[in-house]
């Protein structure tokens, strides 16, 4: 460590040690002190430096702004940077910063550790519906571990925007449709990143992503404008990022979209006000990918204006766009930013550093002996194979089709099932794509010598070769057949005709979901529902093993085949863990955490909606005039939230509250027997939803307040509890007050979000 900077470091209090071991123990000063006396060191150039985050060029998402980054690393230009992989070329930088620039500032490192770091766990939308916080907490534990042992210490997750549109690619990379369970995610996610002690080595800082209402872009189209009430934003959308404030995230990233008319990167009301202000945020915020020059296409002004617009907003870093660098001089000059404003700026970006131990040591995430024993362990794949079951939904099983048998012969057809390039999934930054299981590995494996395997691939993704060229970037291909349809679809048949069962795995490919992918069309392409309807024309049994990052509308396969299994993108182990699913080694747990539609002219669709003046009378679909409906097709969607099936079958009964009036300020509990009356031992996700008869303003049909996972052996019955205080039934009403108002609430408990055991109780003064 250089001289200057251990001079900074003299100690007047003892605070800390150094964190490796041999290591000579540096003690440096308290926060405040620390910080003080370094900001007072400060030039404006190295104070503009500490703001800016480039890239490091390993990847890119949009067009860079920053070039010539060793350069500006030493000239104390650079605050962090994001997406460089290695120790080896982490370090190198680090030593640039530590070495070479006049205060010898480290560098934060940041990375798109989504969901893993080379150990590769389910999307996030697939996490979601494993309903299981202590394993989704685990799954960013394990990334953690990883990515540290490699360098970084700052991850670009969770994403927390609610999504209540398929048609928005980005709906793989959230946990679904609930602010409740959202919420809930958004905590188990932090704490599995941060830990308790984020100083320690093997620990990093969370970002809490896209704040706000990234996932409500209008049309589904990415980047697209959000106009919302404040009601519905407190209410459903806010809660999973103020959850992620309330856990002590680190971090805030800013969403790309326009929010009732101010792009969210200079947007004061919503990173000031709500942020700071209201939720009592302490962490810094950084922009998205060159989201400060984009406010000059939202048409918000110049280079200049934007970035004092954003930095006056209460933004702190500025994600590849040096608008502060190259711009913040001139507005503090004509007095269109504050000294005070950068100089608070600085000091959350250098507190986020001391958090996280840099300055006792720049290299406290480089240590190559951790790069090399624990990454990609087989402890962690084993947990990633565990988690990917989990995450796995059953969406139909007519006749117990599955569990299938490890016996006769086994076609395997579909694009997707030798996939290995697309197990991982969209937005898997540091994971080898091969280093994947495919479905067909997986099951090659499973079956041994016990079972024959003919595989064949049945179809393109496409019929189109340039829609399955923008479907399959980074890599990700999938081995396009030249061969014309008719042929791959003979080949396809031949192996049915000798089968006994057949899979065919269809479905997205792993960029057909994520960033700037949203569709307009959420049907499975149309040549693998040609190759589906033929392999169900032969008239063997066929299960549908689908691959998506988002709810599709899967109205017509429902009706035709009689099994399928929802995977989603599973990781690095999917491969593995599908094969323990179809055998039954796991039984399927998996609930949906958002809703799958008929058709996407349903879309947006979600199970909390507010009634309507006219809901519709009768529950069977019919077409009612003057009654909100479609003439063209049923309310319900195929799918509900929260719901999924099961190997073995689970009855609810006996539902009761304690007493039927809550006071405000004390709890009831709800009781409900839950009875495995199946012929498999397995999980359940219970779920409470209530409905708040009266208020002041609507409230929705249905709200999620509770939800258990839980074993029970077959034959097995237990009793489960729920606690509901006024607390879980406060809402904000039109004046942003977080009230519960008295009155009548309706309970439901069950498997899914169409409960319906049903009792009451009234909230009283
Ligand atoms: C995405 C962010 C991501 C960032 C950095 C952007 O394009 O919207 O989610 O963290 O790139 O890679």
């Amino acid at each position: 460590m250089k001289k200057t900077l251990l001079a900074l470091m003299i100690s007047v209090s003892i605070t800390g040690l150094a964190q490796k071991k041999g290591e000579k123990a540096t003690v440096i000063k308290p926060k405040k002190e620390f910080i003080d006396e370094l900001l007072s060191k400060m030039t404006l150039e190295e104070k503009l430096g500490q703001l800016n985050l480039p890239t490091s060029d390993d990847f890119t998402t949009g067009t860079a702004g920053s070039t010539g980054t060793a350069k500006k690393i030493e000239q104390g230009k650079v605050g962090g940077l994001f997406n460089i992989k290695s120790v080896k070329k982490i370090r190198e930088m680090q030593r640039l910063a530590v070495e070479k620039s006049r205060l010898h500032i480290p560098l934060i490192f940041g990375m798109d550790v989504i969901h893993g770091y080379e150990t590769v766990f389910p999307i996030p939308l697939g996490l979601s519906t494993s309903w299981d916080m202590p394993m989704i907490e685990k799954s960013a534990r394990i990334a953690a571990q990883e990515a540290t042992a490699d360098g970084i210490c700052w991850t670009f997750s969770p994403m927390v925007d609610i999504s209540r549109d398929p048609r928005w690619g980005r709906a793989s990379e959230g946990s679904g449709e609930d602010p409740f369970l959202g919420s809930r995610i958004a905590e188990a996610m932090i704490k599995g990143y941060q830990g308790s002690d984020l100083s320690a080595n093997n620990t990093m800082m969370a970002c809490v992503k896209h704040f706000a209402l990234y996932g409500a872009a209008e049309a589904g189209r990415d980047y697209n404008t959000t106009d919302m009430s404040l009601n519905r934003m407190y209410n459903e959308y806010f809660p999973p990022y103020k959850a992620g404030a309330d856990a002590g995230a680190g971090s805030f990233m800013v969403s790309f979209n326009d929010i009732n008319g101010i792009p969210a990167t200079g947007n004061k009301w919503l990173l000031t006000d709500v942020l700071r202000k209201q939720w009592g945020f302490k962490g810094f915020v950084v922009t998205d990918y060159t989201g400060i020059p984009e406010m000059i296409e939202h048409g918000m002004g110049d280079l200049q204006t934007v970035s004092a617009l954003s930095m006056n907003a209460g933004v702190e870093m500025d994600m590849v766009g040096e608008g502060f660098l190259g711009t913040l001089k001139k507005s503090l000059d004509e007095g269109k930013v504050t000294q005070k404003r950068i100089d608070d700026a600085v000091r959350l970006i250098l507190e986020a550093k001391y958090n996280l131990g840099l300055f006792k040591d720049p290299y406290l995430y480089c240590d190559e002996n951790r790069a090399k024993t624990e990454i990609f362990t087989a402890s962690n794949r084993k947990s990633a194979r565990e988690i990917a079951a989990a995450s796995m939904v059953l969406l139909k099983n007519d006749n117990q089709l599955l569990p299938l048998k490890k016996s006769g012969t086994i076609g395997l057809i579909g694009p997707l099932a030798d996939a290995m390039e697309n197990m991982n999934g969209t937005w898997s930054v540091a994971g080898d794509i091969t280093k994947a299981v495919s479905l067909r590995k997986g099951l090659e494996d499973a079956v041994g010598k016990n079972a024959k395997i003919l595989y064949a691939k049945g179809s393109n993704l496409d019929y189109n070769e340039t829609f399955e060229a923008n479907a399959t970037m980074f890599g990700k291909t999938l081995h396009r057949d030249s061969r014309s349809p008719e042929v791959i679809l003979k080949e396809a048949l031949d192996v049915a005709k000798q089968s006994d069962v057949i899979l065919a795995a269809i479905g997205e490919s792993a960029e057909l979901s994520g960033e700037s992918t949203s569709r307009t069309n959420i049907k499975i392409p149309q040549v693998q529902k040609d190759l589906l309807k033929a392999l169900i024309a032969t008239g063997k049994p066929v299960v549908v093993v689908l691959f998506t990052g988002r709810p599709l509308d899967l109205t017509d396969e429902d009706a035709s085949a009689p099994a399928i299994l929802n995977t989603w993108f599973a990781g690095t182990e999917a491969g593995n863990a599908i094969a323990d699913v179809l055998f039954g080694a796991v039984n399927p747990s998996g609930k949906l955490t958002m809703t799958f539609p008929r058709s996407i002219g349903q879309v947006p669709i979600f199970y909390s909606h507010k009634n309507t003046g006219r809901p519709l009378a009768n529950s069977e679909g019919k077409f009612e005039k003057f009654r909100s409906n479609y003439i063209d097709e049923r309310n319900e969607p195929l799918y509900a939230f929260g719901y999924g099936l099961s190997y073995t079958k689970f009855e609810y009964s006996n539902l009761k509250v304690s007493s039927d009036k809550l006071q405000q300020n004390g709890s009831i509990t709800v009781t409900v027997d839950l009875a495995n009356t199946g012929n498999y031992d397995g999980y359940e996700v219970a779920q409470l939803y209530t409905r708040d008869l009266v208020g002041s303003i609507s409230r929705p049909v249905r709200e999620l307040k509770g939800f258990q996972k839980v074993w029970l052996k077959k034959g097995e019955k237990k009793t489960l509890t729920f606690t509901l205080t006024a607390n879980d039934l406060k809402f904000y009403n039109n004046d942003l007050q977080f009230v519960a108002e008295p009155g009548d609430f309706e309970v439901y408990v069950g498997g899914d979000s169409n409960a319906k055991l049903q009792t009451k109780f009234e909230l009283v003064n």
